[in-house]
């Protein structure tokens, strides 16, 4: 037995401090091996096959061709995958959420919407396995469809999820009548998809009698509770491991790959990989759902708000209902003497929607921070200064404290830095030779909260430290910000802490979502840490194997009294727009956020850009288009769906000021999702200014600027 050498209370915080990522190295050097990519000896592939309808049954389905080609293994349809659980009665999904049963595929011959799963060949190579899948007929007795989303549609109605679907205060038409300047605008905001660099892949296998799924997703203890629950499974007897995730940003959950993976090893009792195409990702990763939103704001002529209501709209699909909140922000943001807000959906023949970057608060903040502009402007009140009479003092229709809210701050340091003071507020004036230039400001905030999680940490005789949690990392440098909790924690440099992430087996936690992994991970691991720290303290010794100790869910949960718990951030940006062709430039974007304690600047500022960024191709470029006829997307691949690269991205700052939140043991508040909102609110803001033209429809393509 040696002892280990222990940390210093003199050692130099880390956090705090840039540091680049732990696992940066083995990702650029292709070391680090994704879920699509870890070896197993006798791996076979699977290849699924999707409808080519947007609604009916499967009336015919021959299997034998198919069977009889090349390496072909096995045909899985509805008629003999193995049978799963659906009865969702005693389960949730993630932070309270109520599971998408889409993922339980082969179970019926249903047909939801066009491209879903219809059956899966298996095969000794993912080319024979696609060559089969492509061969395989299949006939449908082929129903009606409805995949047109519009805000009046008939079907739409007040949503039944845990959230407050509509929250009134006061007299609404009283207060509009009775203000002497009134917004009242429609937005719409596209179907948006997700396209993280790595598509979504899952190898299964059998190991003995227990259950190994490497995956690329958010958390694998969401992933080990929904398969053991699908499958019958105790939850011990799964693991699912995800050590490099090539980005996510909610899509990559439980999905139906993983499903037909497990239900094809189990069936061949050897090693099966599924790899969605990007084509494949368009109706199987979930995306964002288009919205309409209406917002009528009421004042006084010195900007003051009488009324505010926001009322949104948003699709889901008829097997679940996801709800996009788009109202949910305005709650938070501005009180009013009468105050609405109401999120509604549309069930249609179309994928279930789901979470991406921001659900709710992106297309939420383009809705109401463009009605603020066009207030301001109606005001005749710099969009600033109607911001900041408006600041509430608790939560507008909670009526809790809030627990920090330094947006002002954030507006005058953005505003110095930015250049605004000297700003001209009358649109259309300033020109570039072609172009006609103008700025843009609009409001950002996104909630802060935090969910259990457990981690161990082991003293090794060497002096080094492992921290193990079941952490994801799907580009955020979570990793690197543990690393950096860890170190401090145990008082020691960084170099000496090995951070495992991505792997159930060390224990249960909270997902990479809901810009609360790294908050609530953190928790996790300062508590282990330090639990270890203090019996080293008292002299434990530390065994070759090394001495291991486990935080416990309670003490991770910490105890955050109520309160109105948000980031906040400024965004700022400047456009130039051609008046010959109608495209748009951004020329500057400036960030400023008061988002906690930053834990490490260099990744920190890589999300909060991404997040920009994110908005700059909001604003700009992506959206979805559904074919009504067949039901499906009018191209589905990057060619046709665009997303910003390089050379829309201008020059991109993005900073933050002094935030701390004092009830988080470090002080972490999450900054995951923050960037991206209120980012196209200000980009279109700004084309107004630049023009004198009011776009309250995304993206602003060229075809519709002038
Ligand atoms: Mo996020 S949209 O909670 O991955």
């Amino acid at each position: 037995m040696t002892t280990v050498i222990t940390g210093s209370p003199n050692q130099a915080p880390s956090v705090g401090t840039a540091h680049t990522r732990v696992e940066g190295r083995e990702k650029v050097t292709g070391a680090a091996r994704y879920a699509g990519e870890v070896p197993f000896a006798d791996l076979a592939y699977g290849w699924l096959v999707l409808s080519t309808v947007a609604r009916g049954r499967i009336r015919s389905l021959s299997t034998e061709p198919a069977l009889a080609m090349p390496g072909v293994l096995t045909v899985l349809d509805h008629r003999n995958a193995p049978r799963v659980d659906t009865d969702y009665t005693d389960y949730t999904g993630p932070l309270g959420t109520r599971p998408d049963p889409t993922c339980a595929v082969f179970q019926n011959d249903r047909v939801p919407h066009l491209g879903w799963p219809v059956a899966m060949v298996v095969a000794e190579t993912s080319e024979q396995a696609r060559e089969a899948a492509e061969a395989l007929v299949v006939h449908y007795e082929q129903q009606p469809h409805d995949v047109d989303f519009t805000g009046d549609h008939p079907n739409a109605h007040t949503v039944k999820g845990r959230m407050p679907a509509v929250t009134q205060k006061g007299d609404l038409d009283a207060e509009l009548a009775s203000s002497a300047v009134v917004v009242d605008s429609e937005y719409s905001t596209p179907e948006e998809h997700h396209n993280p660099m790595e598509p979504h892949a899952a190898t299964a296998r059998w190991d003995g009698d227990r259950l190994e799924v490497i995956d690329s997703n958010q958390g694998a203890t969401w992933v080990v509770g929904a398969l053991a629950h699908l499958f019958s499974l105790d939850p011990g007897s799964v693991r699912v491991r995800s050590e490099h995730v090539g980005g996510a940003f909610g899509s990559k959950g439980v999905r139906a790959h993983q499903v037909a993976a497990v239900m094809a090893t189990t069936v061949l009792q050897r090693p099966v990989r599924v790899v969605l195409t990007r084509r494949q990702m368009f109706s199987l990763a979930g995306y964002r759902s288009p919205t309409t939103q209406r917002v009528r704001l009421g004042a006084d002529t010195d900007g003051r708000l009488r009324a505010l209501e926001h009322n949104a709209v948003s699709l889901t699909s008829t097997v679940h209902e996801f709800v996009e909140p788009s109202a949910k922000l305005a709650r938070v943001m501005y009180d009013a003497d009468a105050h609405h807000t109401a999120n509604r959906v549309v069930p249609l023949d179309v994928p279930t929607p789901t979470w991406m970057r921001a659900p709710g608060e992106a297309p939420g903040s383009f809705a109401l921070e463009a009605a603020l502009d066009e207030l301001a402007e109606k005001c005749g009140i710099d969009p600033i200064e109607l911001r900041l009479r408006n600041e509430p003092d608790k939560g507008p229709v909670s009526g809790l404290p809030f627990a920090g809210r330094n947006l002002p701050a954030c507006f005058q340091e953005g505003a110095r830095r930015f250049g605004w003071t000297d700003r001209d507020p009358r649109p259309g004036l300033r020109r570039d030779g072609r172009w006609l230039l103008g700025t843009g400001t609009a409001a950002a905030a996104y909630p802060s909260s935090a969910a259990p999680s457990t981690a161990t940490a082991t003293a090794h005789p060497d002096g080094t430290y492992t921290v193990r949690i079941s952490a994801a990392d799907i580009g955020t440098g979570a990793r690197t910000a543990l690393t950096l909790v860890a170190a401090d924690t145990l008082q020691i440099p960084v170099e000496r802490v090995r951070m495992r992430i991505g792997d159930s087996d060390f224990g249960p936690a909270t997902i990479a979502g809901g810009s609360m992994g790294t908050r609530s991970w953190s928790w996790a691991v300062k508590a282990a840490a330090e639990r270890l720290r203090e019996r080293l303290a008292h002299g434990a010794d530390v065994p070759p194997e090394g001495l291991t100790v486990r935080s416990d869910t309670s003490e991770a949960i910490g105890a955050l009294a109520p309160a109105e718990r948000h980031t906040f951030g400024a965004q700022f940006a400047e456009v130039a727009v051609d008046v010959t062709t109608g495209e748009v430039r951004v020329r500057r974007m400036l960030g400023i956020f008061a988002a906690g304690r930053i834990v490490n600047p260099l990744t920190a500022r890589n999300q909060l850009l991404g997040g920009m960024i994110w908005g700059i191709s909001m604003a700009l470029h992506e959206e979805a288009v559904r074919d009504p006829a067949s039901g499906g997307h009018v191209g589905a691949d990057l060619a046709s769906y665009h997303v910003a690269t390089h050379a829309d991205v201008p020059r991109i700052e993005a900073d933050w000021i002094e935030d701390t939140d004092l009830d988080d043991p470090i002080g972490i508040k999450g900054i995951g999702e923050i960037g991206i909102v209120g980012a196209a609110a200000a980009i279109a803001n700004a084309i107004w200014h630049a023009t004198g033209i009011r776009h309250r429809s995304l993206p602003i393509r060229p075809d519709s600027v002038l």
